[in-house]
């Protein structure tokens, strides 16, 4: 596994001080506000267990999946909800925790769904964004880095369910992805 990664962007000490940094500042905003905090399935499972134990405030944390579908493509921007939050987000402070935004369909369709279901506020925070790459204008109110439009894998990112476990990020070695 380790042998298909070509560069680590960002390992695990860099990674793990950049939440810390984020977790500290979400708790100065969010203070009394009793967030719930929603992990964008799958991706976001790392980054979202990582996160709330860096955060000193009170908080609620659950669950979504959401996937595209139609053509198989993103570029739909169709997004289907596979699996739903067991909480009511009326009236709620949320926080949607991202592991990367990309084209921005999928926390575009996200934050219209919380805002229709009337939560007080939606705020983004995503580890990671592609600017590059980006179809609707978006953008997270916490972003940790920047990266470059490269095949990027670990710390719950995947390439066809892989490398999710990987606890730093990586670019992938081409010949993986074009076999
Ligand atoms: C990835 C990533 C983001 C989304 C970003 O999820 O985790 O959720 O794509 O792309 P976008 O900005 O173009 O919508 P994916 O759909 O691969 O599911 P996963 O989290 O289960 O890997
Ligand atoms: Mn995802
Ligand atoms: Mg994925």
């Amino acid at each position: 596994m380790l042998s298909d990664i070509q560069e680590v962007l960002y390992d695990e000490g860099k990674l793990q001080a950049k939440v810390k940094e984020l977790g500290e500042q979400l708790s100065r905003d969010f203070e009394g506000r009793n967030p719930l905090v929603i992990c964008v399935l799958k991706g976001a499972f790392i980054f979202m267990s990582d996160l709330v134990k860096t955060m000193t405030i009170p908080l609620e944390i659950d669950f979504m999946a959401v996937s595209s579908y139609g053509q198989s493509t993103k570029s739909s921007g169709v997004v289907k909800i596979i699996k739903d939050l067991d909480t009511s987000v009326e009236g709620r402070d949320v926080l949607i925790v991202e592991d990367i935004i990309d084209s921005g369909l999928t926390l575009s369709y996200l934050i219209d769904v919380l805002e229709r279901r009337n939560a007080k506020s939606v705020t983004v925070a995503t580890l990671f964004d592609k600017p590059a790459r980006r179809t609707v204008d978006l953008q997270a109110d916490y972003t940790g880095f920047t990266l470059p439009d490269e095949f990027v894998v670990g710390y719950g990112l995947d390439f066809a369910e892989k490398y999710r476990n990987l606890p730093f990020i990586g670019i992938l070695k081409p010949e993986v992805y074009e076999k």
